[in-house]
């Protein structure tokens, strides 16, 4: 049986793309501290900020995988407001272990497990290839995530195990929405800046995901699901 093994499927993104791969047949294993409401999903409960994470994640990922054709969706992530000049170590270490480390620790753990017709699928953003104010550690670690596609690209030439980046545009989550303090009008700006003039749908990212998932034609890629955004 075809294996999704997602991080932060409990909402947003990733529980679409849960979905989506559940209804086309696979067995799906989530990582987030809270659980994904569909009782299908295998939930393992786990905060992947901690830097202890390593340890457990071994030890189960030891007991429930077998060498198999898996996707693994790496999309858990943080975003915060910070700067260059003010944000304190701690801080960027923490969104570091979450957005960086925990991506580089499954793929200690779970590739080597792959199969012919697996893939790795990270989750960027916009701000994998350009920068805006006040999201400092976000901005660098989604660049570090290209950065990281790029080289699980090269280094896995020959064992017929692609990898993409898919960087969402504005997607209508919690992610966004606290972002921008719920502000509706923030929102409707926002959405102006698509030239559909909405916010993506979680859905049309995890159909996105699981298009690169199939498709081993776009290894090494970097694939921008935004709508089209209007340059200014
Ligand atoms: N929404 C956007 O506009 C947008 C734009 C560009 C890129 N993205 C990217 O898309 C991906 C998904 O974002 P989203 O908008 O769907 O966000 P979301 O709705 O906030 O969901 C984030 C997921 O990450 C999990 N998570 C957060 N901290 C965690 C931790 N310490 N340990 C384990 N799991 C953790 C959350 O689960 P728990 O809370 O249950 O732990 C949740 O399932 C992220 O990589 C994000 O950077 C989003």
């Amino acid at each position: 049986m075809k294996t999704l093994i997602i991080t932060g499927a409990s909402k947003g993104i990733g529980l679409e793309t849960a979905r989506l791969f559940l209804a086309h047949g696979y067995r799906v294993i989530n990582f987030s501290r809270t659980p994904a409401p569909l009782d299908t999903i295998e939930n393992h409960y786990i905060d992947l900020s901690q830097p202890g994470a390593e340890k457990s994640l071994r030890e189960l990922l030891d007991k429930i995988i077998d060498p198999s054709q898996i996707t693994l969706v790496h999309n858990a992530a943080r975003l915060t407001n910070d700067t260059a000049d003010a944000t304190p170590t701690s801080a960027f270490r923490d969104i570091m272990e979450i957005n960086v480390m925990a991506p580089h620790i499954l793929n200690q753990i779970i590739i080597p497990r792959m199969t012919q017709g697996s893939s790795v699928i990270y989750i960027g953003s916009t701000l994998s290839e350009k920068a805006v104010a006040n999201s400092y550690s976000y901005v660098v670690s989604k660049h570090a995530i290209v950065g990281m596609m790029k080289a699980t690209c090269q280094d896995l030439s020959g064992k017929q195990i692609h990898t993409t980046c898919i960087c969402p545009g504005f997607t209508d989550t919690e992610m966004l929405r606290t972002h921008v303090g719920e502000n509706e009008e923030v929102i409707d700006a926002i959405s102006a800046m698509s030239t559909f003039g909405r916010l993506v749908r979680p859905d049309e990212i995890a159909s996105t995901i699981r298009f690169a998932a199939e498709n081993p034609v776009l290894n090494g890629a970097v694939i921008h699901a935004n709508l089209g955004q209007i340059e200014s």
